[in-house]
C-alpha cells in the first residue's frame, strides 16, 4: 500500500481527525491514520505524556511506533496537543480512545468516556462524528449521545432535552443484510472519483440524510456517534492497524457510514456495517471467545499431561479444521494483559445485568486464574524446597513485543516465589522498567539482569514466562553451563522437548 496516494488526492481540510486518549489503542490509531494520509491531532488528559510526545518520545514500547511517531511529527500530519477543547473544535471526526479501567465490581469505569463526551458537548461547532473506539459495554454509545445532548448548548444558548437511551434501531431491509453490505467493495457507493467524492459528500453533508432534511441527530445539534471497536493486539498493533481482518462500524446515519468508509478506504478491507449496540457487542464477544479458546486448550493441556498425550499435536489435529482454527490455542500460564481479563469480566457483568447467566465465561476466568498456581506447583515439584534457591526468570511482559505487565501471569508467580523465599534473577527484553516499579530490586532476593545468561547464572532452575522470539534462539548448551542445576520450566512451550533434553536439561513444559 502506498499511503501517499490517498493523502495526495485528499482535500485534507475535509476530514480533520482528533484522537482523544493516546494509550495503547489511541496512539497507534493516531499515527496509523496519519500514515494513511489524514491530518490528525492527538490529545490526552496526561500532560506529561503530551509533552513527551511533542518531544518525539513514544510513551510505551510497540514495534514500529517510535518510527511512525517521529515520521509524522516531522510530516506534520500528527500533532499532539494538551488542550482537548481546542483539539475537539479543530476536528470533525473524533476518535474516542480513552481508558475504561475496571471497577471492583468487574464493570468498566466509564468516567473518562463521560468526561470526553461532556468536553465534546461544550465544543460542538458544526457537524462532528464521534467515533467510540474504547472497549465499552453495550449502550455506551447511546450514553455518549445523551450526554452530548444534555450538556451541549443550542445556538440560542439553551440546553437541549436529551433523547432517551434506548436500543439502537434495527437497520432497514433496504440496506441489505450485514453480510451483503460487508461483501460490497468499500468504494462501491462513491460513484466516480474514488475517495474524494465520498469524502466531500460525506463531510459536507451532500447526499446524506442530514442534507436531505432527515438529520440523524437531534435538531439544532449536528453530530453522530459511531462505534468502531478496535481489534489491535499489543505487540502487533501497527501491523493489525494496516492489515485488519475486518473493520466494524456501528452507525446510525448514512453520513457517519460514509465518513468512516472514507477514513478507512486506503486499507481496502471488508467493512461490516452494524447498529451501535451490535458493534459494541462484537468487541466484547470477540475477546470473550478468544479467552474461551485459551482456557479450553489449557484444560486440554492438563489432561494431556495426565494421560501422556502431546497438546501441540492435539492443537494441530483440531486446529486444521477450519471451523476450529489454529489461533489462540497455545496453552501456557494463562492470558493476561489489559484487555482479555478485564473485558471478560465486563462481559459477564453486562450479561448479568441483562439477566443472562454467562456461566461459561465465569468458568473461563476461573480456569485462567488457576494457571499461575498450577505452574508454581510444577516449580515446587521440580525443586522441592524453594527457600534459598536461585531461580532465573525469562520473560515478564504479559506477551512478547510489549513492555506491558498489566495482569501479566509473571506478577503472581514472582510474588509467590518471593514469598516462599526464592532468590530471583529476572530478565525481560522490554518490561523490566515497568516490573521494577512493582517489584524493586532487593539485595540478595530479587535482581534484574542484563541478559538471559546473567539470569541463568548459578540458578537452580530457569522459568520461561513470556515467549519472546530472542528466547527461542538461545544457545541452550551455553545456558546450561551457567546454571547450578539445569532445570528448565517452560510456561509457554517455547522449545522442542527432545532438543532441550539433548542439551542436558530436565525440561518441564505444558501439556506434553
Ligand atoms: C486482545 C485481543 O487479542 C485483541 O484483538 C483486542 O483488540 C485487544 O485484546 C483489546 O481488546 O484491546 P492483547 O490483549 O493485546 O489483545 O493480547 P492477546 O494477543 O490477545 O494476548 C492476551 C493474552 O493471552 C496474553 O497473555 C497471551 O500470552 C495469552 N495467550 C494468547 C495465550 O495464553 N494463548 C494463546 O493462544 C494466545
Amino acid at each position: 500500500m502506498d499511503p501517499r496516494t490517498f493523502a495526495d488526492e485528499v482535500p485534507t481540510l475535509m476530514i480533520r481527525i482528533t484522537v482523544l486518549g493516546l494509550g495503547h489503542v489511541g496512539l497507534p490509531t493516531a499515527v496509523g491514520l496519519a500514515e494513511l494520509g489524514w491530518r490528525v491531532l492527538g490529545t490526552d488528559q496526561d500532560a506529561a505524556k503530551i509533552a513527551s510526545l511533542q518531544q518525539g518520545r513514544a510513551p510505551f514500547y510497540e514495534p514500529g511506533l517510535q518510527e511512525l511517531l517521529s515520521k509524522h511529527l516531522q510530516s506534520g500530519r500528527f500533532v499532539p496537543i494538551a488542550d482537548s477543547s481546542a483539539a475537539i473544535r479543530a476536528a470533525n471526526v473524533l476518535f474516542v480512545c480513552v481508558g475504561t479501567p475496571q471497577r471492583a465490581s468487574g464493570e468498566p469505569d466509564l468516567s473518562q468516556v463521560e468526561t470526553v463526551a461532556r468536553t465534546i458537548a461544550r465544543n460542538l461547532e458544526g457537524y462532528k462524528l464521534i467515533v467510540e473506539k474504547s472497549t465499552v459495554p453495550v449502550i455506551t454509545a447511546q450514553w455518549i449521545k445523551k450526554t452530548i445532548e444534555r450538556y451541549a448548548k443550542t445556538p440560542t444558548g439553551a440546553s437541549l432535552p436529551p433523547s432517551p437511551v434506548r436500543a439502537a434501531p434495527v437497520l432497514s431491509e433496504a440496506e441489505g443484510s450485514a453480510s451483503e453490505r460487508a461483501a460490497k467493495p468499500i468504494r462501491a457507493a462513491t460513484h466516480g472519483e474514488p475517495g474524494q467524492a465520498v469524502r466531500e459528500r460525506a463531510v459536507l453533508g451532500e447526499g446524506s440524510e442530514a442534507a436531505q432534511g432527515n438529520p440523524a441527530t437531534t435538531p439544532g445539534l449536528e453530530f453522530d456517534v459511531a462505534s468502531n471497536p478496535e481489534f489491535l493486539q499489543e505487540g502487533k498493533a501497527l501491523h493489525n492497524f494496516f492489515h485488519p481482518d475486518r473493520i466494524v462500524c456501528g452507525v446510525e446515519s448514512e453520513r457517519a457510514w460514509e465518513i468512516l468508509r472514507a477514513v478507512y478506504e486506503p486499507l481496502h478491507c471488508p467493512i461490516l456495517r452494524t447498529d451501535l449496540n451490535t458493534a459494541e457487542l462484537i468487541k466484547h464477544a470477540a475477546n470473550a471467545f478468544l479467552a474461551t479458546k485459551i482456557s479450553f486448550i489449557n484444560l486440554v493441556a492438563d489432561l494431556c499431561e495426565r494421560v501422556g498425550a502431546d497438546v501441540t499435536k492435539v492443537v494441530e489435529g483440531i486446529g486444521r479444521d477450519p471451523r476450529i482454527g489454529m489461533g489462540f490455542l497455545r496453552p501456557g500460564i494463562g492470558f493476561g494483559g489489559y484487555c482479555l481479563p478485564k473485558d471478560l469480566r465486563a462481559f459477564v457483568r453486562l450479561a448479568e445485568t441483562q439477566g443472562v447467566d454467562f456461566a461459561l465465561l465465569k468458568e473461563v476466568e476461573r480456569i485462567n486464574q488457576q494457571r499461575a498456581e498450577l505452574f508454581l506447583k510444577k516449580v515446587r515439584q521440580a525443586l522441592w524446597v524453594l527457600s534459598g534457591k536461585i531461580i532465573g526468570v525469562l520473560g515478564l511482559a504479559f506477551k512478547p513485543n510489549t513492555d506491558d505487565i498489566r495482569e501479566a501471569p509473571s506478577i503472581p508467580i514472582v510474588e509467590s516465589l518471593l514469598a516462599e523465599g526464592a532468590n530471583l534473577q529476572l530478565y525481560d527484553p522490554r518490561a523490566m522498567p515497568n516490573m521494577q516499579q512493582r517489584f524493586p530490586e532487593q539485595e540478595g532476593k530479587l535482581r534484574y539482569c542484563s541478559s538471559p545468561d546473567e539470569a541463568a547464572r548459578g540458578a537452580h532452575a530457569l522459568l520461561i514466562l513470556t515467549e519472546w522470539e530472542e528466547f527461542r534462539k538461545l544457545d541452550l548448551s551455553r545456558l546450561r553451563e551457567q546454571m547450578e542445576v539445569p532445570i528448565l520450566l517452560d510456561g509457554r512451550n517455547l522449545y522442542d522437548p527432545a532438543s532441550v533434553r539433548a542439551a542436558g536439561f530436565e525440561y518441564i513444559s505444558v501439556g506434553r
